[in-house]
């Protein structure tokens, strides 16, 4: 099967599911974490080298305190306790977006994950937190011009090359395959620039609810897609 080279995922649903329960959104965001790291070892499995998880928007800032406040905390409990399972599956743990606005702590674990993990050969696992395609792209402008101005760039160096070097995502090959959960179609300001030619599967599971199975049915749908890039149907079947 033609796995993608780079997974990502916008895990969304977690809030719907757990009021359907007559639950606190929380509940939805707990168990949602405990998806998240079954997905996480179900891909590593597979030996898929990029996954990327969606699981917080530079918007979801603008959420009550106390929601934002727990996805901190769980933020951080869950890296600290799967730290293991990580190393176990020689997982290489990265993440993209604006670690400044985190709380210390839950930044301090960000990066202590990313050293510990650093050597490992597998799977690159990134988190995007405190993320927006909008604003990657604007930093990348103004980083840009900063170089321009210094002289390090001229005008025609500029190339798509050089701008997804630029970004946040510079680290990784675009998406294949983004797939989002709960029935919304939309980006919601992921992937802006990188989802240019990613296929994308809208699942109507909330994100709790998703299973390994689910994922499989999604991986087989996406190694039948004929991906064009423009081109023919003759010249997208030629190696
Ligand atoms: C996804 O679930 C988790 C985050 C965005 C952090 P939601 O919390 O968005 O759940 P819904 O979409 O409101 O159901
Ligand atoms: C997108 O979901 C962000 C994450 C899954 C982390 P949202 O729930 O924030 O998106 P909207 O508000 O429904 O577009
Ligand atoms: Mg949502």
């Amino acid at each position: 099967m033609k796995l993608p080279r780079h997974l990502a995922i916008i895990m969304d649903g977690n809030g719907r599911w757990a009021k359907d329960r007559r639950h606190s959104r929380v509940y939805g965001h707990l168990r949602g974490a405990k998806i998240a790291k079954t997905v996480i070892e179900d891909c590593a499995r597979r030996k898929i080298p990029f996954l990327t998880l969606f699981a917080f928007s530079t918007e979801n800032w603008f959420r009550p305190l106390e929601e934002v406040a727990f996805l901190m905390h769980l933020l951080q409990r869950q890296l600290r306790r799967e730290t293991q399972t990580l190393m176990k599956n020689d997982i290489r743990f990265q993440y993209i977006g604006d670690l400044e606005r985190l709380p210390p702590e839950v930044r301090a674990v960000v990066l202590e994950t990313v050293e510990t993990t650093a050597d490992n050969k597998g799977m690159v696992l990134t988190f995007a937190l405190s993320y927006g395609g909008r604003q990657e792209i604007t930093a990348m402008a103004r980083e840009l011009v900063r170089q321009v101005k210094n002289g390090l760039l001229e005008e025609e160096d500029v190339d798509e090359a050089l701008v997804s070097g630029l970004l946040a995502s510079s680290f990784l090959p675009d998406p294949d395959l983004i797939i989002r959960t709960s029935g919304e179609s939309r980006l919601s300001n992921f992937f802006l620039w990188q989802s240019a030619y990613s296929e994308i599967e809208f699942e109507a599971k909330p994100w709790p609810d998703f299973e390994v199975n689910d994922l499989e049915r999604i991986l087989t749908a996406f190694s039948q897609r004929e991906r064009r890039f423009g081109r023919t149907s003759e010249q997208a079947l030629r190696p």
